[in-house]
Formats: C-alpha cells, structure tokens, sequence
C-alpha cells in the first residue's frame, strides 16, 4: 500500500517532503498516538459509529502495531499517517474506519497532551528527590557556618544549611508550577474534529474518561490551536534551570581551592587533557549553561504562537522538536543535578580555618548599639568607623582594646566576652526563616512535612497504559 493517505501527496518534490514531513520527530509520539486510537476508536463504537467486529480489529490491530520494531517510518509525513497506513497493512478494510471523526488537528493536540502528563509526573518525582536531597545535606551539616553574601562579597554569617534551604523554597515553587499546569494540560482534545467539532454521537466525555483526563476542552477551535500549555511547560522548565544554574555557579566558586568549601567525588568532575593535577567541576558549569537552552525553547514556541489566525496551522508542527528536545535534556538535567548534589562534601575545617573574618559581624555590632539606645543610621557611622580603624591597624574587632572602644562609643564597654563568636551571630537571627539554627531545624521539619504531604500531587497525575485501557474494554 501506499504510505500516502491520500494520493494528491505522492508528487510533493522530494525537497518540499523534506521541509513538511515531521516523522523524524513525531515518531516519538509512537505509542500515544497508539493509545489514543484505541480510545477513540472504542468512543466510535459507543456511538454506533462502528460494529462491534470493526472495533475488535482496529483495537487488536493498534495492539499488535505497538510492539513491532520494525516499522520504517522514514516513509511517512509524519506519525498519524504511519500508524494508519501501518494498521490498514496489518487489519485491511476495518482500519480505513478509524480516522472516522477524528482529524490530525485534534489527534496531535491529544497525543501531545498524553506525552507531556506522563513526563510531568517523571519530573515531579525527580523534583522531589531532589528536594529530599537538599534536605539531608542540611540536616547533616547544621553545624557548618560560613560568610553568606550580597554581590559575592561577605555580608553576615549563615548556617551553610540555611543556605541550602533557599534552593528547596525555588524547588518547591517550581514543583508547585508544574502542579498548577496539570489541570490546564489534562483536558481531552478528541472529538474537536478539525476545528468545529463534530457531526457524529461521539461521547466526548466518555472518551475524556478513558484517557483519564479530567474533563474534555471547551471549544473546538481552541483545541485544535491551543498550544499555551507547551509554552508554560518549558517556561516551568527554564526558571527551574535558572535555579539549578545559581547552584552550579555556587559549586564553581565553593569547588575552587582558593575557597575550598566543597569536596566534589571524581564521579562528578572531570580531568583535564593537559594540567594533570586538575579536576574541574564540568557538570556544575554544563547545570549552570543549561538555561539558554530552554530560553531558546521558549523562544522557539512563542515565535511561533505569535499572531497565528485560528485555528489550525501548520506553523504548529514546529513544537515537536522543541518539546521532545526540552523533554530529553530536562530529564537528564533532573537527574545529573540530584546525582551532583549526592557527591558534594562540605569541608568542615577548611571552611572552620577561613572563617576568620570578623567584619562580617559589623552589622552586629551596629545592632548592638541600637538594643542600647543609639539610632541605627547613628549607630552603622559609629561601626563604619571602628572598622575603618581597625583596617588601618590590621586589627580584627576582637583585638581591641577596652580604650580603643570607648573611643567609638562608650557603650562598647558592656560588649560581652563571647560577642565576636560566629555561630552566637548566626544564632542571634532568630526571626522565622532567619539563618538561627533553631529556625533552620523547624524549616527542615516543616519541608520535611511537606515532602510527605506532596507525595499526593505526584499520584494525583494521572497516566494511563495501552494495557490497562485494553483490560478495560468490555463488550
Ligand atoms: N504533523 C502535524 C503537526 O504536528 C500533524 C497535524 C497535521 N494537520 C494538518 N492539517 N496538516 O502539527
């Protein structure tokens, strides 16, 4: 049989096959385009659109179609042709009836729809690992303090686990982001026809049901045209990669040795062709390059949705690339963070050693004033000064003298002994989601919380296999 539908396509000029034809790319949405025939075939039934006989065909003829690995797609236009004209090769007659109220135009915004809700749910649970991954680490390094920073020069002194934290909030909102897409993306498209629906009694809820969708799209016209639910997927994917960036360049700097305060095992670097001493920590900088990537996705899908006139056009094929390119790089980039946040260690006494600076308790200083009297625009002079001296004197607060004090402010007379003490700072920001340690154990606990209350909206996505909708049939 011919591998054309119709046999207008036949003297399309090989050049102009090339620049139309998508199966390169579509062949991907193999089994759902598979899964989704079985669903509307079996909606046809319902609707006395098809016998009984007919129906068994089609549906063991789609069954058998899964599992073969030998179908040479290079011959189709895309992957909706093959999958019919592979069927009619298997069943004969009954095949010519499955695209029966059905058009491409709802068939790929179906098959599109299936292939994202069940990457959704990968990401979720990679999401949460990964979160779940963040969580040790703080857990076991609660008594690790380091300078935090504002414009990467020391500011105050943070738990390295507080630190930490801030990566599960941005985690959180973008498990929360894809969340939030589920509803939008589990609308069943079937039924639309090619733009104005249809004029057979196909039960458009029951087919819905099936595919486990929550309900079917509202109008025919936007269905068919409807490709936002694409853009916020990889909108969602690229601000979790600006996320992961900020963490990779962290992993850059905290790897260098001039710093020292991580440890990456060798699993997660790699040598150098020439400085036989190296390890460079590539797997950080290619998490920190990655956003380009998929802004170069989302431009791609804007750039197309700009200013098409409903409903249906061709310019709509141009998302396949784009989201089975996104689909694959994501997955890996889930799963090569989390492994790269299993092998960092923090070095405790390298970063014990190098925490001498006490400037970064100026602040303190100036807060402690204020607790006697003194107003802070006042008080931050007063500090600002003392640490100008102290500079001049290569003095650190602490060696100070009770004259060299009482000549900033009398009030530093009633410093107590332990003030310059790192971890009393750290401790003394005990306001809620402050860096005290007491405060990180309780945002430890409470994620941890949610961790377990999360699991929920994993489940919640629903997925359903060409086997379980084939053991569902009954006639
Ligand atoms: N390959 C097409 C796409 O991805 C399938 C839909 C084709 N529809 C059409 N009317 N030509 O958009």
């Amino acid at each position: 049989m011919s591998t054309f539908l119709w046999s207008a396509d036949e003297d399309l000029p090989d050049v102009v096959k090339f620049f139309t034809y998508s199966i390169d790319k579509d062949k991907e949405l193999f089994y759902y385009d598979i899964l989704g025939g079985i669903a509307h075939t079996l909606a046809l039934y319902k609707g006395g659109i098809i016998s009984q006989d007919e129906t068994r065909a089609i549906i063991g003829g789609l069954y058998k179609l899964k599992d073969r690995k030998d179908i040479d797609f290079s011959k189709y236009e895309d992957i909706h042709t093959a999958v019919e004209v592979e069927l009619t090769n298997l069943i004969g007659e009954p095949a010519k009836k499955l695209h029966t109220a059905r058009s491409r135009n709802d068939q790929v915004a179906l098959d599109e729809r299936l292939y994202i809700r069940d990457k959704l749910k990968d990401y979720l649970i990679l999401i949460r690992d990964i979160i779940k991954a963040f969580l040790d680490l703080a857990t076991i390094s609660l008594d690790i303090v380091v300078p935090g920073f504002t414009h990467l020069q020391p500011a105050q002194p943070i738990l390295i686990s507080h630190h930490l934290l801030a990566y599960v909030e941005m985690l959180k909102r973008d498990f929360s982001r894809f969340c939030s897409l589920y509803p939008r993306l589990n609308e069943c498209p079937l039924g639309s026809g090619a733009l104005a629906g249809l004029d057979f009694p196909y039960d458009r809820f029951l087919v819905s049901e099936l595919l486990r969708f929550n309900n079917p799209t509202s109008n025919s016209m936007d269905t068919v045209s409807d490709r936002d639910y694409l853009m916020e997927y990889i909108f969602n994917m690229l601000i979790l990669s600006t996320h992961m960036s900020r963490f990779g360049e962290e992993i850059v700097i905290w790897s260098n040795p001039l710093f020292g305060f991580v440890r990456i095992s060798p699993g997660y670097t790699t040598g150098s062709s020439m400085m036989p001493q190296k390890r460079n920590p590539d797997i950080a900088e290619l998490i920190r390059g990655s956003v380009g990537e998929y802004l170069g996705y989302l431009d791609t899908l804007v750039v197309m949705m700009k200013g098409l006139a409903l409903t249906y056009n061709r310019d709509l094929q141009m998302d396949k690339k784009v989201i089975f390119d996104a689909s694959h790089s994501f997955l890996i980039l889930l799963k090569v963070f989390k492994g790269l946040l299993e092998n960092v260690e923090f070095d405790r006494e390298r970063i014990k050693e190098n925490l001498k600076d006490e400037f970064l308790l100026a602040t303190d200083l100036a807060d402690f004033l204020v607790n006697r009297g003194i107003p802070f625009r006042s008080a931050h002079h007063i500090v600002r000064n003392v640490v100008f001296y102290c500079q001049e004197h290569n003095k650190s607060f602490s060696q100070l003298s009770k004259d060299e004090w009482e000549r900033f402010h009398e009030e530093f007379l009633a410093l107590p002994d332990n003030f310059f003490s790192f971890e009393n700072s750290v401790n003394r920001r005990d306001t809620y989601g402050g860096t005290a340690r007491n405060q990180v154990e309780y945002q430890i606990l409470l994620n941890r919380k949610w961790l377990e209350e999360s699991q929920s909206q994993v489940e919640m996505v629903a997925s359903v296999s060409i086997e379980e909708l084939v053991s569902g049939i009954k006639f």
